[in-house]
C-alpha cells in the first residue's frame, strides 16, 4: 500500500497542534495512563481554544478539509425547509433548534425559505459548541437577514422544554465515539497512552454499558477474525437528553451512515472512523491533533433505538436523495433552471444536483432519519422508507 503523505502544516499550526497534544497527555495522567478514545476525540475536536471545532481555522468548503451539503447548493436548504414546515404548521408557536450550525449556510438558506414560505418560526436557535464557528455563523446570517437579530438566537444548552423542529446535519458523524478491539483474546475498549512523545493505542476492559453494545455486535458480526469498530454511547446520550426535552414536534438527524446491520458488516473491519486534512482523507486520530477532522459513520439502528425508548416515533429513514425529492427538489431545481438564461450557472446547478442526489455520491450513503412527538410528517415517502433496515 502507498504511504501517506499529507500536506506539511503551517509552523502556527504545528504549534496549536503541540499546545494540545501536551494537555491530551495530562488528561492521560489523570485518567491512570489510558485515556478512552471518546474522551481523546473530544479533545481533539472540542478542547476551547485548540480543538478543532474550536481553533477558530477554516474547516469547511475550499480552503477548508470538507464540504458539507449546505455549500453544495442552496436547493438542499430550499428541500429540508419543506419537511420542516409540514411538521411547523402542526405545532403552535414551535421553535427551530438547528444543532452544530457549521459556517452558518444552512441557517441562512433555511430563514429565506422560511421568509418565502411565509412560515418563520417565532424563534431560530442554534446550539453550537464551538466559540469560533457561533462568530462565523452571526456574520454570514445577518450579512443575509440583518433584520432578524432577536429571532436567531444562539443558547448554551438545551431547553429543559420545548416544542418544535430540530435539524442536525453531520453532527452526529462529529460526536466522539468509543471503541472495541475484537480479538482471539476477547474484547477490549481501545484507549490512548503516550510512550515519550508518541501517542499510540492501548486496551481498557470494557465498562457494562459497552459489554451490552459488545454482544450486540458479536451477534450481527460472527466473523472471528480481529475486528475494530465504533460505538456511540455519546450521540445516544444527546439524543435521549434531547428526546426528554421535546414535548411536541419532529427530529431531522441527516448524516453519513448505515443501520446496524451494515455498520458491523465483517468486510468492515477497521470500522468507518476517518480523518480528514486538507480534503485528504486517512484512518490514523493519533496524529495532527486539533489540525485534522476526526468523525465516524452514525450508526442509525443505535439512534433508533435510543429514540424508542424515549417514547419518539421514529417516522422515516430514508436515503438523502429520497429524502430531498420528498421536499421537491426536482420541482425546486426545474423552476430554477428555468428562471436562470445563463449556461454556466445551469451546469453548476446539474453538478451541484448529483452530487446531492447520485447514489455514488452523497445521495445513499447519506441517510436521514426522522423522528416526531404529536406529529404527522406527511411528506416522509412511504414507498421509499427503509425503516426496516434498522
Ligand atoms: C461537520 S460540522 C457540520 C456543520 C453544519 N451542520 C453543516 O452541515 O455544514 C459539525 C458541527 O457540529 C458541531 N457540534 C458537534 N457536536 C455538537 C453538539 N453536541 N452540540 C452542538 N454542536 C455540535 C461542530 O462544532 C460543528 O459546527
Amino acid at each position: 500500500m502507498n504511504e501517506l503523505i499529507l500536506p506539511a502544516p503551517e509552523p502556527e499550526d504545528l504549534a496549536v497542534s503541540l499546545a494540545l497534544r501536551l494537555r491530551i497527555c495530562s488528561a492521560i495522567d489523570a485518567a491512570n495512563g489510558q485515556l478512552a478514545f471518546s474522551d481523546y476525540m473530544q479533545l481533539c475536536l472540542y478542547l476551547p481554544g485548540l480543538g478543532y471545532y474550536s481553533a477558530g481555522k477554516e474547516k469547511f468548503g475550499a480552503a477548508g478539509d470538507f464540504i458539507t451539503a449546505p455549500d453544495i447548493s442552496p436547493l438542499f436548504a430550499a428541500a429540508l425547509a419543506r419537511h420542516c414546515v409540514d411538521a411547523l404548521q402542526q405545532i403552535e408557536n414551535g421553535i427551530l433548534l438547528e444543532f452544530g450550525a457549521g459556517n452558518g449556510q444552512l441557517a441562512t438558506d433555511l430563514i429565506t425559505q422560511f421568509v418565502e414560505l411565509e412560515c418563520l418560526p417565532s424563534r431560530y436557535c442554534i446550539l453550537e459548541t464551538s466559540p469560533s464557528l457561533v462568530e462565523a455563523q452571526k456574520q454570514t446570517i445577518f450579512a443575509r437577514h440583518p433584520n432578524l437579530t432577536d429571532r436567531v438566537v444562539w443558547l448554551d444548552s438545551l431547553p429543559t422544554s420545548f416544542k418544535g423542529v430540530v435539524i442536525a446535519n453531520e453532527v452526529c458523524d462529529a460526536m466522539p465515539v468509543h471503541r472495541l478491539e475484537f480479538t482471539q483474546q476477547g474484547c477490549h475498549e481501545l484507549a490512548v497512552t503516550y510512550d515519550g512523545d508518541n501517542l499510540r493505542w492501548c486496551h481498557r476492559p470494557l465498562s457494562e454499558q459497552l459489554k451490552a453494545f459488545a454482544e450486540q455486535i458479536k451477534q450481527l458480526n460472527q466473523d472471528t477474525r480481529p475486528y475494530i469498530s465504533e460505538v456511540p454511547l455519546v450521540a445516544s446520550a444527546w439524543l435521549n437528553s434531547l428526546a426528554k426535552a421535546l414535548q411536541q414536534g419532529a427530529i431531522f438527524i441527516l448524516d453519513y451512515g448505515y443501520p446496524a446491520s451494515e455498520y458491523y458488516l465483517p468486510e468492515r473491519d477497521q470500522g468507518t472512523l476517518r480523518c480528514y486534512y486538507q480534503h485528504q482523507a486517512h484512518d490514523n486520530p493519533l496524529i495532527l491533533q486539533g489540525l485534522q477532522d476526526i468523525t465516524a459513520h452514525v450508526n442509525f439502528s443505535a439512534l433508533a433505538e435510543t429514540a424508542l425508548s424515549a417514547d419518539l416515533d421514529v417516522s422515516g429513514f430514508h436515503y438523502q436523495k429520497d429524502f430531498l425529492l420528498a421536499g421537491g427538489l426536482a420541482e425546486l431545481a426545474s423552476e430554477q433552471m428555468a428562471s436562470s438564461q445563463d449556461v454556466f450557472t445551469q451546469m453548476k446547478m446539474a453538478a451541484a444536483l448529483k452530487r446531492l442526489l447520485l447514489p455514488g455520491q452523497m445521495g445513499e450513503s447519506f441517510k436521514v432519519l426522522s423522528l416526531s412527538r404529536d406529529i404527522e410528517l406527511s411528506r416522509l415517502c412511504p414507498m421509499s422508507d427503509k425503516r426496516y433496515l434498522l
